[in-house]
């Protein structure tokens, strides 16, 4: 019983993108799970392969504008189709005062965190307009909401401001294609970056963002998320 839908999950390797990719696959999505190490990306898909799950490895480091634009060639030529982009690829290296961010944070930062989706959005937006469908999920964090936005890590909580940003622009320029743009929060999540006292398992961290990708015709766009429930931007 495979849908037929095409997803690009970056970042798929590891924490909550590996499971956006295993809860996704369930759903019978069929999952181009990347990751910036091929080898790595090839056993995240072998792990999670089963009968019923269809997912391809391969390789994207997301601030690699060329490579973007080669997977999602690829893609099409091989798939003929891309339904749901999951930016999940972020970095966070910043756990500092403010006062205290380098030139150099900011500028890995925003490479990762903001150019990079903004360039994965430009590049399959074409292709999902074609098919007048869309589901492009972006994984941001309430560290960058405005409305709470406390000290330290600016160049983390900054580069989340600016995706929650680009969400709102895509959203607007999609409007009426069938193409739903939102970003999301996912909470504080056991993985490598939230670290283990954080309070949400993976999966309870996976289910925003996987419901944002398998939104109805008439789910909402251009809105940010945390529990399936709006946050304050
Ligand atoms: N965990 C939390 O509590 C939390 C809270 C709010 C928001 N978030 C957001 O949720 C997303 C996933 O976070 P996580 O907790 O799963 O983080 P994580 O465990 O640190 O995993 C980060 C993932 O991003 C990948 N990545 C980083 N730079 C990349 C690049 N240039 N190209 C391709 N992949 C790249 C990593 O690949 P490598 O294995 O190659 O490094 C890894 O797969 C991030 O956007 C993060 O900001 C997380």
């Amino acid at each position: 019983m495979h849908t037929n839908k095409v997803a690009i999950v970056t970042g798929g390797n590891r924490g909550i993108g590996l499971e956006i990719c295993r809860q996704l696959a369930q759903q019978h999505i069929t999952i181009i799970l990347t990751a910036r190490s091929l080898v790595k990306a090839e056993q995240a898909a072998a792990n999670l392969q089963s009968k019923e799950a269809q997912i391809y490895a391969r390789q994207l480091d997301v601030t690699d504008a060329l490579g973007v634009e080669r997977l999602v060639a690829d893609i099409m030529d091989e798939f003929g189709r891309i339904d749901i982009l999951v930016n999940n690829a972020g970095i966070f290296l910043d756990r500092n005062p403010g006062m205290s961010v380098s030139a150099a944070q900011l500028r890995q930062t925003y490479e990762t965190n903001v150019i990079a989706p903004i360039k994965l959005m430009q590049t399959v937006i074409p292709h999902m307009r074609q098919r007048g469908y869309g589901r492009i999920v972006n994984v941001s964090s309430r560290m960058g909401s405005l409305t709470h936005m406390g000290g330290g890590s600016l160049a983390y909580r900054s580069s989340k401001s600016a995706l929650n940003a680009a969400t709102r622009v895509f959203s607007a320029e999609t409007a009426g294609s069938g193409i739903l743009v939102n970003t999301c929060h996912p909470g504080w999540v056991q993985t490598d970056m939230g670290g283990p006292n954080a309070s949400l398992t993976i999966a309870e961290g996976a289910d925003t963002p996987v419901w944002l990708a398998t939104l109805p015709d008439d789910g909402p766009t251009g809105a940010f998320f945390a529990d399936r429930e709006p946050l304050d931007w």
